[in-house]
């Protein structure tokens, strides 16, 4: 496995599509699922550099932190509450073009902006949701929907 991540220059589509390969080489043969949720953190930060970006996952009726990239952040929030606890409810990808916007919102920093979160299903159910904060407003679109949710199916549960 290569240790270094190639950094595409190309559009979004180019971007992800460069990447994609990389993270499935990263998660290639390697079980843990901390180290793999982790590593699919850096490869976005390293491609993207968005502000925050991590994992809560499932635990009884609450998501809880795990691995991500960027400044500290809530450890748990609800089932239904904020954008996470949303996605988690409703079982789908929720983007938001402006936080404010969005009733319910959980700020863990006033820096961000727009957000998207994309739910992990396994056997109907959500066991995780990837998180990714942008500090710009309107960051995220179809195309980040389209490839994160495929990203997040490479993972093994
Ligand atoms: N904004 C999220 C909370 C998680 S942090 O952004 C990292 C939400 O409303 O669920």
């Amino acid at each position: 496995m290569a240790e270094d991540l190639h950094i595409s220059k190309g559009n979004k589509e180019e971007q992800y599509q460069d990447l994609i390969p990389q993270i499935k080489g990263l998660l290639d043969g390697e079980p843990d699922l901390i180290a793999n949720l982790a590593n699919v953190c850096g490869a976005l930060k390293e491609q993207f550099n968005w502000f925050w970006m991590g994992f809560y996952l499932v635990k009884k009726d609450e998501l809880v932190l795990g691995p991500f990239q960027g400044p500290v952040a809530c450890t748990r929030i609800r089932k239904g509450k904020g954008v996470c606890g949303t996605s988690w409810a409703q079982a789908q990808t929720l983007i938001v073009h402006d936080v404010e916007k969005f009733p319910g919102h959980i700020a863990c920093s006033s820096l961000s902006k727009s957000e998207i979160v994309v739910p992990v299903i396994r056997n109907n159910k959500v066991v995780a949701v990837l998180d990714v904060d942008s500090s710009s407003l309107n960051e995220f679109d179809e195309t980040d929907k389209m490839y994160l949710e495929q990203i997040v199916s490479l993972i093994e549960f």
